[in-house]
């Protein structure tokens, strides 16, 4: 993709390399609920606020010219959170959907989702096929919703379309894994972000996060930012990135391992 003098600008003033931005950035929105608490608020108006911090997250990456965002916003695992948090989450989605989607679609993102929709409520997966079906054909940036994903769910179900397959054991290779992912035909992130202190990826794109940079911000998601973005990608942006390999003097790759 060729960069725009005013992209080059934007991030000069970023103190950011215009030739080295991570094509995708996942994020791990964590911290909502201590966010509340720490204001003597149910969880749920944490998570309310941190729409905000999807919609800086979501301004930074187009400024900044990151290709793909992920966002894990509904893990397989929180299912087990109280019932009325699960049903003011899915409830948020439809409702954030509904009033966003259009000033996404008049920037150019491109809405996906990634993980088992059908075990969402209805009038979620029909707001969410709708957003997905009105963007299809855009492409400044790919919003990835990571919903009732898991890794793991993931792994095993790419497991099972490959041995239903027939294809020969002795045969198989890692782009046959990468083809069967919820995630096919994406790049793997680069650079992933946690918020809210905690280091861990939870079972998120453990195949696909194979070698990405990690940043850990103790930042709660509902305050992060757009130039907590910036920092993340500054921080990715001084990493010697080796993928196993050898570095030479001028920090060029010399190797892939
Ligand atoms: C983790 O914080 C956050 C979530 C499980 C949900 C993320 C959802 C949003 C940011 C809002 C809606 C998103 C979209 C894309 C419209 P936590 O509840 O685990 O926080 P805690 O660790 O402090 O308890």
């Amino acid at each position: 993709m060729s960069i725009s003098p005013e992209h080059r600008e934007f991030c000069a003033s970023k103190n950011l390399d215009a030739d080295g931005i991570p094509q995708h950035v996942a994020i791990i929105m964590d911290g909502n609920g201590r966010w509340a608490a720490e204001r003597g608020q149910q969880r749920v108006f944490g998570h309310m606020n941190g729409v905000n911090a999807v919609r800086s997250a979501v301004e930074a990456a187009l400024r900044s010219g990151v290709r793909y965002l992920t966002l894990y916003a509904f893990s397989t695992e929180n299912w087990s959170r109280p019932k009325e948090e699960v049903e003011a989450l899915m409830d948020l989605l439809v409702s954030t959907l509904v009033k966003e989607v259009s000033d996404l679609e008049g920037k150019g993102v491109r809405l996906r989702a990634m993980g088992d929709l059908t075990a969402l409520p209805e009038a979620c997966q029909a707001e969410i096929n709708k957003s997905i079906e009105s963007t299809k054909n855009l492409d400044s940036l790919d919003l990835i919703l990571a919903l009732n994903y898991s890794s793991k769910w993931e792994l095993v179900e790419a497991t099972k379309q490959l041995m239903k397959s027939g294809l020969d054991p002795d045969d198989l290779e890692a782009s046959h894994i990468d083809a069967h992912l919820a995630s096919a035909g994406i790049p793997d992130p680069e650079l992933m972000i946690r918020t809210s202190g905690e280091h861990r990826i939870s079972n998120f794109m453990l195949w696909q996060l194979a070698y990405a940079e990690f940043h850990f911000t103790p930042v709660l998601w509902p305050d992060f930012g757009q130039e907590d973005f910036y920092d993340a990608v500054r921080d990715y942006q001084n990493r010697d990135r080796r993928f196993g390999g050898l570095l030479d003097t001028n920090h060029t790759m010399s190797k892939q391992g």
